[in-house]
């Protein structure tokens, strides 16, 4: 076999219960995510409300906890009201974003209604691209207030009594990019972000508020961006955003299964901007991460980034579809993601269904399980409990845009509740499988319940509509085990489920 490597694991090494919130995702009015996504009135599994019955299946198998609306790019753009009412008379509007007709038939109250079947928690994003303190105020009232002002019983009166109740909400989007529509300063934005939370707190003083970060860390102002918003919104806000994307470049395929190293940095770069601005602050108050868009996403296929012809209706945009290599890292990045759950308490994987997403369909068609499915379904369904902090001993190899990286990248749970520990690892390395030892001196007698793996002979092997199993994970029989340390075979380039708990009496 070749290289090993190790792990010890131990109910004392503590970094966090593990946040249900990391296992979020994304829906935004873009390409095909809401129109024949989620949403297909007519498509034999919808029903009258015209949600798609087999996406919300795949959702809820997927095990998303939280996701995030409307968007992204689009969201700054965006006039809330035009998605409320009777649907014949909602305005049809030119999406500038994604360069689409937006045909507003799906809206806020559409969303939180699909949210509620779907079980997740709606997140809310608002426009402070063209807009401001008063249309998120307008918003937020809609959605949240019980009764008797104007628009909290318009709200009634498009058959939601009920508040909404949405506790999660986003004070804009990417700001710093300058392709944002109503793109701004950090000193502009940072202002523009406290006084509208100032005011969303008159209105609901117990929100969760996120202040837009940096759109990547590659950005200019990456660091700086943070420092002067959290100075201007520091005691306004609960978390600060980052997005992080990434993408096999060049045939670097050495670089990009080492893509979580560089989020790694970014979220520990993220932590000291606002720890740094704490101090400043002189605030004993934390503010955490909300990772709110991440992903594998091949942006420099600029072919399908935009709309090809003018103004189309739910075009295909950016459906990019995925290998098992880019499974494997995305499976390494929430490895990270969870190796950081003391101050990532927000996560949302961009985005759910057919723009760079987990979950494809065809409109009046299909829908199948993309290779990203398995590590996101399996890390939300066996990820209970603690996380617990792992150092992983393993050999490195150089990369040639993050240095070093271990080929073995891991982190394990622990749920007292059950008993059962879950090490989720991944093998960077091409050709070559890996051993790796798991020492549980503190967990004695435990054995492999289970170890599922996501790799394959063709790591660039997909699944499609024709095929829509072609990838999926497999069961491993082999390990070995003394009662203190379990050794197991992790493929070359694989993701890795290995459940562990006392055998159960005979
Ligand atoms: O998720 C796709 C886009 O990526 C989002 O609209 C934007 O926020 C980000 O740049």
């Amino acid at each position: 076999m070749g290289e090993t490597a190790s792990l010890t694991i131990d109910p004392g090494f503590h970094v966090a219960d593990v946040p249900p919130r990391l296992f979020g995702s994304f829906v935004e009015h873009l390409g095909r995510c809401v129109y024949t996504g989620i949403f297909e009135p007519g498509h034999e599994s919808s029903g009258e409300d015209g949600f798609r019955g087999d996406v919300l299946d795949l959702t809820r198998e997927l095990g998303v906890s939280v996701v995030r609306y409307p968007g992204g790019n689009f969201v700054s753009g965006y006039r809330w009201e035009d998605g409320i009412g009777p649907v014949q008379a909602r305005p049809q509007r030119l999406d500038l974003a994604w360069h689409s007709l937006e045909a507003n038939s799906f809206g806020v109250g559409e969303f939180v209604s699909w949210s509620q079947k779907a079980r997740v928690e709606p997140m809310m994003a608002i426009n402070l691209g063209t807009r401001g303190v008063q249309e998120a105020c307008d918003l937020l009232e809609y959605c949240n207030h019980p009764g008797g002002t104007y628009w909290s019983d318009l709200r009634a009166s498009h058959g939601h009594s009920k508040p909404f109740d949405v506790r999660l909400w986003c004070l804009g989007n990417e700001m710093d990019g300058p392709w944002q529509i109503g793109h701004k300063t950090a000193a502009e934005y940072g202002r523009l972000a406290a006084e509208t939370a100032r005011a969303m707190r008159m209105l609901d003083p117990d929100l969760e508020l996120v202040a837009c970060g940096s759109s990547h860390s590659s950005m200019p102002t990456f660091g700086a961006w943070e420092a002067t918003v959290l100075e201007e919104a520091y005691d306004l806000v609960d978390y600060i955003s980052l997005h992080s994307y990434y993408e096999e470049t060049n045939g670097d395929l050495g670089s990009f299964l080492a893509a979580a190293t560089d989020m790694e940095r970014s979220i520990d770069s993220v932590i000291a901007s606002a720890d740094h601005a704490a101090a400043r602050a002189r605030s004993r108050k934390r503010i955490d991460l909300s990772v709110e868009e991440w992903n594998v996403w091949y942006q420099s296929n600029a072919s399908v980034q935009k709309a090809q012809t003018d103004w189309p209706v739910a075009p295909r945009l950016i459906e990019d579809t995925y290998n098992v290599a880019d499974a494997v890292v995305v499976g390494s990045l929430l490895i990270t993601l969870l190796r950081h759950s003391d101050r990532v308490r927000v996560a949302c994987l961009a985005q759910l269904v057919n723009a760079i997403a987990p979950i494809r369909t065809e409109p009046g068609g299909a829908s199948w399980r993309q290779t990203i499915f398995y590590p996101f379904a399996y890390m939300a369904r066996f990820a209970r409990g603690r996380v617990l902090r792992v150092d992983v001993r393993a050999p490195v190899y150089e990369t040639k845009k993050y240095g070093d990286a271990p080929f073995v990248h891991a982190v394990a749970t622990y749920d007292e509740d059950t008993g059962e520990v879950a090490v989720f690892a991944v093998n960077r390395r091409q050709g070559e499988a890996v051993e790796l030892s798991i020492g549980h001196r503190a967990f004695p007698g435990y054995r492999v319940v289970e170890h599922l793996q996501l790799a394959d002979d063709d790591i660039r092997a997909v699944n499609t509509e024709a095929q829509p199993n072609r990838v999926r994970p497999t069961r491993s029989a082999g390990w070995e085990g003394d009662g203190k340390t379990t050794r197991v075979r992790l493929r070359p380039v694989s993701w890795n489920v290995i459940r562990l708990a006392l055998p159960t009496p005979e």
